[in-house]
C-alpha cells in the first residue's frame, strides 16, 4: 500500500529552465509540463506530491534537512550540484528514508566531468537517460519500493 506516502521531488539549478535549455539533451518539455504528468502520475499511485525546483545549493540542503521527518521518499535531481556538492550528500546522509537519483540525460555518455555524482553515493537506486519520461519512473519506482516497506 503507498496511501498517504509522501513523496518529495526536488529540482536543483537551471531546471527551470528545460524547454529552451538544450532541447537536444534535455527534450522540449518545460519542468511545468514534467510536475503535470508526475502529478497525475502521483494521483494514480496514490502519492502525495511535493515538486520543487530552486538554483539555490543552501536552499536545496534545507529543503533535504527539513524533509526528515515529513516525507517517506526523495527523488532529486540535483542538476550540476550532483556532480560537485558534498553538502548536498552530507544532508541527504541525515535521512533514514529511500533516495532516488535521477537524471534526465545519460550523464554517463556525456562529458568525463559528469560521471561522478556525490548524489549516487547515497542514492537507493539511480534513473539516467529517460528524458522526462524518467521522473514517472521514479515515481514507478517509489511506490514499488514504500510498497515492499509495508
Ligand atoms: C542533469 C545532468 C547534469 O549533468 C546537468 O548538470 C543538469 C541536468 C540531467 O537531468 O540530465 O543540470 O542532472
Amino acid at each position: 500500500m503507498t496511501a498517504n506516502k509522501r513523496i518529495l521531488v526536488l529540482n536543483g539549478p537551471n531546471l527551470n529552465m528545460l524547454g529552451v535549455r538544450e532541447p537536444d539533451i534535455y527534450g522540449s518539455a518545460t519542468l511545468g509540463e514534467i510536475e503535470k504528468t508526475v502529478r497525475a502520475t502521483a494521483t494514480k499511485l496514490g502519492l502525495e506530491l511535493t515538486f520543487k525546483q530552486t538554483n539555490l545549493e543552501g536552499e536545496l540542503v534545507s529543503w533535504i534537512q527539513n524533509a526528515r521527518f515529513q516525507t517517506e521518499l526523495i527523488v532529486i535531481n540535483a542538476g550540476a550540484f550532483s556532480h560537485t556538492s558534498i553538502a548536498i550528500l552530507d544532508a541527504l546522509q541525515l535521512l533514514e528514508i529511500p533516495i532516488i537519483e535521477l537524471h534526465l540525460s545519460n550523464i554517463f555518455a556525456r562529458e568525463e566531468f559528469r560521471h561522478n555524482s556525490y548524489i549516487s553515493k547515497c542514492a537507493t537506486g539511480v534513473i539516467c537517460g529517460f528524458g522526462a519520461a524518467g521522473y514517472n519512473l521514479a515515481l514507478e519506482a517509489a511506490a514499488q519500493i514504500l510498497s515492499e516497506q509495508d
